[in-house]
């Protein structure tokens, strides 16, 4: 069984107390001056024409003593103070200790999402752009999947287009031993020698185009080579993402090329239902509100001049199928909050379609920027995009550092996991604790910090707790219903207590950040306990309720670190 988490008692336990006033919704949220504070009064006196002081005095003297509450009091302009009783505090620790999915509810259940995230593009490197897409989108995968629902992971991958004509004209002209050319670094290799050809010689250019046709065409040889390619690309990101301990495997990986043989039929679709129109010789989807900076209509181009179909009809194609074939009941895009515009325009499309229909939630989680010491976008001291591989290795690099000082005695093996778990780990958690809109700044130095809001301060004290645990030896381990509560007892059980609503939160705004300043939280407030509460030399029964406080604070550190990909070792 499921224990609700105190909040939301309290919050059943204020809106009974308020059965006799209409309109109150109880606000309740973790406050400094007491436990909990509730505001609903302030709101609920307006539509009542009353004094909100007065509405909360009601509540107040409506709420039962003992059991859940200890104190209640009407606070400022109306809110009500709420202290807990420390019965019911000790209780809730004992019931999340029974329960493996630490108050973790699945109100996911029988919700189908599909997630399109990573989306690299083939022959090309992966950069920090790819990185937020990943890791947003892997942290938002394993929370809706932990709470019950049923996740279609979508790598679209930009497998499809122009460039290909080139890239395969390239290689038929100039095969590359294969060996070299199985590597990321001949892959872009290749790009670059194949653009530097593309611009210098028409000749080449028109054979380009040629092989682009013959692409489209299907023409066998053309299509081996660009096969090929695809796969020198796809083991490469495979190796990525492998280092970054993302769950996404070849069969997530569904591009571009897959909805083509569709296009023709989306753009037919929209041509008879009127929602597209046909302007200059292409095939668009206008918009009221979507103008240039001249004042005229920016169309989705669902079909160009020339007959071919770029990014919007492959979105289109492939948002239709994840409704009709997939069920999707939810739609996640982890794209760049550049491309904002373009996915407005698309859901809008498939709206006015049918194809989306008002029961599926279309969402572009929009991510901004990650930018360099100078604040302008990162880039390497040459000014080219940053490999995301070389970010990553560097990382790791410095973890190991990090590890060694911590922990002289490991080496070899031992010590390359241990700094592969706390290198990505902190490049992780740097990003995901920003508010994901936001842009933020690239700082190896700070996200291996030990104290301070860093993935290595959270998996520090989560390896701390493990060793306290270890140092006890498997001594009892029972929550005493009767004791005295410390203050700092109180706060790290309110803290653990927020877990399973912190986890609602994050997929109401589809914001993983939100998960980890609980974390953060959390792991704060286990350190003023441990300062201030002695666990190891307290007596019985203060010491086996102290260890459970210990125990279930590791569990949830290590599960809520779970959630957003990061691993939680034993020791660091
Ligand atoms: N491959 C694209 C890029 O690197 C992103 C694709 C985003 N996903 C999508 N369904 N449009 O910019």
């Amino acid at each position: 069984m499921t224990v609700p988490s105190l909040a939301s008692s309290l919050s059943a336990a204020v809106t009974t107390a308020a059965a006799a006033l209409p309109g109150f919704v109880p606000l309740v949220r973790r406050s400094g001056r007491a436990d909990f504070q509730a505001d609903g009064a302030l709101a609920a006196a307006r539509t009542l024409r009353r004094n909100p002081r007065d509405v909360a005095a009601e509540i107040v003297a409506a709420l039962p003593a003992g059991g859940l509450v200890a104190a209640a009091e009407v606070a400022g302009p109306g809110f009500v103070n709420l202290g807990l009783t420390d019965t019911a505090l000790l209780a809730q620790v004992a019931g999340r200790l029974a329960d493996p999915r630490l108050g973790v509810g699945t109100p996911e259940a029988g919700v189908t999402t599909v997630v399109d995230y990573s989306q690299p593009n083939i022959a090309k490197e992966m950069h920090v752009g790819h990185l937020r897409s990943t890791i947003i989108g892997d942290a938002l995968v394993r929370i809706l999947e932990h709470l019950g629902g049923t996740v279609v992971r979508r790598n679209h991958v930009g497998d499809w287009g122009m460039q290909f004509g080139m890239l395969i004209q390239y290689r038929v002209e100039h095969p590359a031993p294969v060996t070299e050319a199985a590597t990321m670094r001949g892959l872009a290799l290749l790009y670059r020698q194949a653009r530097a050809a593309f611009d210098a010689d028409p000749a080449f250019a028109e054979r380009s185009r040629r092989r682009v046709v013959a692409l489209q065409g299907g023409d066998p040889e053309t299509t081996a080579a660009w096969r090929r390619i695809v796969a020198e690309s796809t083991r490469y990101f495979t190796e990525v993402y492998d280092l970054l301990g993302v769950r996404l495997t070849g069969a997530d990986a569904v591009g571009e090329s897959a909805y083509n043989a569709a296009l023709p039929g989306v753009a037919a679709d929209l041509a008879d239902q009127a929602v597209a129109v046909t302007s200059d010789g292409a095939l668009c989807v206008f918009f009221d509100d979507v103008r240039g900076p001249d004042g005229e209509p920016t169309p989705l181009i669902v079909r160009k001049r020339d007959g071919g179909f770029g990014y919007a009809a492959t979105d289109l194609a492939a948002l239709r199928q994840r409704v009709t074939d997939l069920h999707a009941d939810r739609l996640l895009y982890v794209v760049d909050a550049r491309q904002s515009l373009h996915f407005r325009m698309v859901f809008d499309t498939a709206r006015r379609a049918g194809w989306l229909p008002p029961t599926v939630p279309a969402a572009h989680v929009a991510f901004g920027t990650v930018l360099g010491a100078d604040g302008r976008p990162f880039k390497t001291r040459a000014g080219d995009t940053v490999r995301l591989v070389d970010l990553l290795t560097e990382a790791v690099d410095r973890a190991r550092e990090v590890v060694a000082a911590k922990n002289p005695g490991l080496t070899g093996a031992a010590r390359d996991e241990r700094a592969r778990q706390v290198g990505i780990g902190a490049v992780k958690y740097a990003d995901l604790a920003t508010s994901r809109t936001r842009d933020y700044t690239y700082d190896p130095h700070r996200m291996l910090a030990l104290t301070g809001n860093t993935g290595v301060y959270l998996q520090y004290a989560h390896a701390r707790v493990r060793s306290i645990l270890a140092r006890a030896d498997g001594a009892d381990e029972t929550v005493d219903p009767g004791i005295v509560l410390a203050p700092a007892d109180r706060a790290l059980i309110l803290d653990l207590d927020g877990f399973a609503d912190v986890l609602d939160e994050v997929v109401a705004g589809y914001e993983p950040h939100r998960l980890c300043g609980h974390l953060h939280r959390l792991a704060q407030s286990f350190t003023t306990f441990y300062e201030r509460c002695p666990v190891l030399r307290a007596e019985p029964p203060y010491r086996g309720t102290r260890l459970a406080l210990c125990r279930l604070t590791g569990d949830t550190l290590r599960t809520g670190l779970g959630l957003l990909g990061i691993d939680a070792p034993e020791r660091l």
